[in-house]
């Protein structure tokens, strides 16, 4: 292990320069412009995987865009790790809130700043450099499997097939993933849950077209109040959600594991200083970290209609659109979720509308559990480079391929971010600490190490 850490060590500039050439790569998976750029960073990781020893790497096109596998099957009796990350990114808008270009990398602070750096190519590049390191020292303890796609922005809507036809070729005991955050750098943390997800759009329509709003406005329905007032309805006093069904299928958390989760360090003060508000907001009787965690929430994305364009325009308009993400928590089911909310706002609109609920991507819930022999392996590997046992933690996010690997795959995953809330990932300025980097890529071969053995027990 000592060879694996001096090498490391002693190639950091050349691990960052090298994800630096990723991060250049504006791998927008939203936006169709970008799908050249797309296939460019799938070639990049295979290459760079078949340059640290990778074999059988290859670029499966899909449907929307590709995948990338790799493999390093050292010798069948020893157990098989799968690592999954993504090598996508979301689109960098807005644009002008960028302090510098955001697939132009630069260095400040000790940090790396572009798109991607945290939210995944940082973290996914971590592995391929760990993987890199234990290779070239021959201190690789495990079978290896890489699974990196480039649609896990847009919901993985083809990795599920990919799995599904693939279920031989990803053998594996665990699943590893680097996608997540930790609580902070003095204070190592492994997810052990994710929330899950339904995404939807609304569409009101009133009159079939924009009307002068002196005309007739008084007299018909505007679909941008009646949106508001759906909007509004959906959340009582205590800002519990009131879509009949919502709650029903929710795991009550006993107190003491409440308790239990409290003992996490957090600071409301900096949490509110950190955003600049006064006050947080949200379900009664719950607290800020447990409001992301374990509880359910409904929000709204984007929200549009009528005339927003310079000066006044006296308009009552046709229509009015939302974006709504709805986190969901165990037993929930996106599935039921969508046609919930579907039926909760067919049946509350006023007569003098049309609705139309289009439903998008989807995602269900996972915990994974504390007591797998991977889960020791983790916590193991961050004593060693962190000096302190991590502490589990359920997080808000979503990473709808965990639970499909689970359903699929019968594997369970272990959730090994290295990265921070405050990483601004999704946001303008997303970045992503050296520090997090090389703890990342020092921690890996640990978690290999202490996997192979305690599975020889
Ligand atoms: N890596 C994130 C998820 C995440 C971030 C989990 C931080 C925990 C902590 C992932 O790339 C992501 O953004 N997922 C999307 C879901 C998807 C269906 C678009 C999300 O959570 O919005
Ligand atoms: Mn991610
Ligand atoms: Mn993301």
């Amino acid at each position: 292990m000592e060879k694996v850490q001096s090498y490391i060590a002693s190639h950091k500039d050349q691990f960052l320069k090298e994800l630096f050439e990723l991060l250049r790569i504006p791998s927008v998976s939203a936006d169709s412009k970008y799908k050249d750029d797309v296939q460019k960073a799938a070639d990049f990781i295979s290459k760079n995987l078949i340059a640290a020893g990778a074999e059988k790497v290859e670029i499966c096109q899909t449907k929307g865009h590709p995948i990338v596998y790799g493999e390093k099957i050292i010798d069948a009796s020893l157990p098989t790790v799968l690592v999954y990350g993504h090598y996508d990114v979301q689109p960098a808008d807005p644009l002008d809130l960028w302090h510098s270009p955001p697939f132009e990398p630069v260095i400040k602070d000790e940090k790396i700043y572009a798109r991607g750096s945290c939210d995944d190519k940082g973290q996914v590049f971590m592995h391929m450099k760990a993987f890199e390191s234990m290779m070239k020292n021959q201190a690789l303890s495990c079978n290896v499997k890489f699974l990196i796609e480039g649609e896990e922005e847009v919901g993985s809507v083809n990795l599920g097939d990919f799995v599904r036809n693939n279920k031989a070729r990803l053998k594996a005991d665990v699943i590893l993933i680097s996608d997540t955050s930790m609580i902070a750098n003095d204070v190592p943390s492994i997810t052990v849950g994710l929330r899950g997800l339904s995404y939807v759009e609304v569409e009101v329509t009133g009159p079939n077209r924009d009307l002068h709003s002196g005309v007739y406005g008084g007299a018909v329905a505007n679909p941008i109040q009646v949106l508001c007032e759906m909007i509004a309805a959906t959340k009582d006093e205590n800002n519990h959600i009131t879509i009949p069904g919502f709650y029903d299928d929710v795991v009550e958390i006993s107190a003491e594991e409440r308790a239990e989760m409290a003992k996490a360090p957090f600071s409301l003060e900096d949490y509110k200083k950190d955003l600049q508000i006064n006050d947080v907001h949200g379900e009664s009787g719950f607290t800020t970290n447990e409001r992301t965690s374990i509880r359910p929430s409904f929000e709204l994305n984007g929200i549009w209609g009528g005339y927003i364009g310079e000066g006044a325009k006296t308009v009552l308009p046709s229509k009015a659109f939302a974006k709504i993400s709805m986190r969901l928590v165990p037993n929930q089911t996106s599935d039921k979720i969508t046609a919930l909310f579907q039926k909760h706002f067919e049946s509350i609109a006023p007569k003098s509308v049309k609705v139309k609920v289009t439903p998008h991507h989807g995602g269900e819930p996972v915990v994974t559990p504390t007591d797998s022999i991977a889960y020791k392996a983790a916590s193991a590997a961050m004593e060693t480079t962190f000096g302190k046992k991590p502490i589990p933690t359920r997080e808000g996010g979503s990473i709808p391929i965990v639970a499909l690997f689970e359903r699929e795959l019968g594997l369970k995953s272990v959730l090994l971010g290295f990265g921070l809330n405050s990483d601004d990932i999704h946001s303008p300025n997303e970045h992503y600490g050296i520090f997090n980097f090389m703890k990342g890529i020092e921690t890996i071969p640990y978690f290999f190490r202490n996997y192979a053995e305690l599975m020889k027990k």
